[in-house]
């Protein structure tokens, strides 16, 4: 029978949300784009706030693509502006709820204000240990393999790393996200069932979680019944169902 409650002894320990349907959630209410951007910064408070009292210890939020620079100037700039105020109006918030803050993606790339203020937030938070707040900026998951490739490629060269030592470990190493577990749930929301260049490596077993919602409208109910989807399925990593039991 399938479980209807959250097993706290069985969370995932990481999970990565692709926050998607701002757009439309605003389009379906007669309102412009910016509300919906606005609405999606409410639900990320209340996600972040839910995965505390769950007590997950990582969430991994795709807020900005490398692609997303494609879009027009002007939602460009409000994207950065909710952010900046996002991260000042939760330095206090993030400490006082012992949450450590961390970006994956090319933040270089990010105004130098915002640049500045992340760097700020992280330094303020590095001892945290509640939870790994992890935002996707300026992020792809392709750019991300590409410098692990470099990175070793490098190394290689130095005589640092030989050949025959490249492993499954040595390329988590080199990725934004070492020192963090893979993901184990990954949640996408208003219907589009596409990973998007989000976490390649990192999803390899993770149990994909698709809603129907619009994020603006994804709710801490709505985050149990994904954990709780993920928790009524049987996580065989290429074993069989036997030899899980
Ligand atoms: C997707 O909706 C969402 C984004 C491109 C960015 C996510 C941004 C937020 C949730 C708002 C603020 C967040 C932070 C962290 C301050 P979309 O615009 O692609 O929606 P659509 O597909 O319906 O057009």
């Amino acid at each position: 029978m399938s479980q209807k409650k959250i097993d706290k002894d069985n969370l995932p320990k990481h999970v990565a949300v692709i926050m998607d349907g701002n757009g439309r959630w605003a389009k379906k209410k007669g309102l412009r784009r910016e509300f919906g951007h606005k609405a999606g910064r409410k639900a990320v408070k209340k996600i972040i706030e839910s995965c505390v009292e769950l007590n997950i210890k990582h969430l991994t939020l795709y807020a900005f693509s490398v692609e997303n620079w494609n879009r027009p100037k002007i939602e460009i700039d409000l994207l950065m502006q909710l952010l900046l105020l996002s991260l000042k109006d939760e330095l206090n918030n993030l400490n006082k709820n012992n949450i450590k803050f961390n970006t994956i993606g090319d933040i270089g790339k990010m105004p130098k204000k915002i640049f500045d203020y992340l760097i700020k937030v992280k330094k303020e938070t590095k001892n945290n240990t509640k939870l790994t707040l992890t935002l996707a900026l300026s992020y792809g998951g392709r750019n991300e393999i590409i410098d692990a490739v470099r990175n070793i490629s490098m190394k290689v060269k130095n005589n640092i790393i030989s050949l025959k030592k490249i492993d499954e470990s040595v390329i988590n190493d080199h990725l934004y996200t070492r020192h963090y577990p893979d993901v184990d749930l990954l949640i996408r929301t208003s219907g589009e069932k596409r990973i998007s260049n989000f976490l390649l490596w990192q999803i390899a077993y993770a149990e994909l979680y698709f809603t129907a919602k619009l994020w603006p409208d994804f709710n801490k109910k709505d985050l149990f019944k994904a954990i709780i989807s993920y928790q009524n399925r049987e996580r065989r990593f290429g074993k069989t169902s036997e030899q899980i039991k």
